[in-house]
């Protein structure tokens, strides 16, 4: 019998791919079972799910922390581990060149809420950290503690589009309006970009003239529900590896690919 992962999963919203995460565990076609349900938003209807299955629920209310710390500034609350520098070094969210004192607030604020999600989170320890319509981004100060070693990465993501096109909130929404042919979605390893992580799996569907917004996401979401619990599979039995592989092309210029290696 294959050992099962732990899987923690963080939503915002329905929850229709933590249902298929949750149905594709029942199933054995996950070797792994959810050990927390967690939200930045504790209306997220998604959590009702878990709690049907007596599976521990939480949720940090992000826009509570961000209210509160516009009232009370964040210098005094930000957590004690919080290095502002390394964080600016390494984070590709937001261009350096922005405000320095508006970048200082947006990381500190960020870091409070997800000091209190990785609280929420030791309780339950986890395997793999998966974000399923999670609509916050992670910033450095939760992913390196999550990533204790930086070579395996533990944080999964699903996003509504065939990535590099059209990161962001609205995936289907802007691959439909820019009039594309092909839509699909993505799962993707965490970095410290928005949407920008090694590539684990994609699905895509061609976009018919009697297409609407809503036949789209509908046709982008069943194939989310049999992409994501495929590529947490792979996780669970360690066939993901996160390689860079390095071409000289004939000019000499050397190119680099990161990519997700599927092993047999
Ligand atoms: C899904 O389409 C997912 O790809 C998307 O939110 C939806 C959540 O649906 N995620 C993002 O846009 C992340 N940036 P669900 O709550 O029914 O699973």
């Amino acid at each position: 019998m294959a050992v099962k992962i732990r899987i923690g999963v963080l939503i915002s919203g329905g929850g229709s791919n933590l249902q298929a995460i949750l149905e594709a565990c029942d199933a054995g076609q996950i070797d792994g079972h959810v050990v927390f349900v967690g939200s930045d938003n504790p209306q997220a209807r998604g959590l009702a799910r878990a709690t049907q299955r007596n599976i521990p629920t939480f949720a940090v209310d992000y826009r509570a922390v961000i209210r509160q710390v516009k009232m009370e500034g964040t210098e005094d609350s930000a957590p004690k581990d919080f290095d502002l520098e390394r964080i600016l070094t390494c984070q590709k969210l937001i261009p350096t060149a922005s405000d320095k004192d508006n970048l200082a607030g947006y990381f500190r604020t960020r870091a409070i809420a997800e000091s209190q999600l990785l609280a929420e989170m030791a309780r339950h320890p986890f395997d793999l950290l998966v974000l399923a319509g999670f609509m916050r981004v992670l910033t450095p100060y939760l992913i390196d503690r999550v990533n204790v070693d930086p070579s395996n990465p533990r944080i999964m993501n699903i996003h509504p589009a065939l990535l590099p096109s059209f990161p962001g909130v609205d995936g289907y929404g802007d691959t439909f309006r820019y009039g594309c042919k092909v839509a699909g979605c993505t799962v993707h390893f965490v970095d410290y970009g928005e949407d920008t992580g090694p590539i684990i799996g994609q699905k895509a569907f061609p976009i018919e003239p009697q297409d609407t917004l809503d036949t789209v996401r509908s046709k982008g979401l069943a194939l989310e529900w049999a992409l994501y619990p495929e590529c947490i599979q792979r996780f669970a039995q360690r066939r993901l590896r996160v390689t860079v592989r390095t071409y000289a092309q004939k000019n000499r210029a050397v190119v680099q690919r990161k990519i997700v290696e599927i092993l047999p």
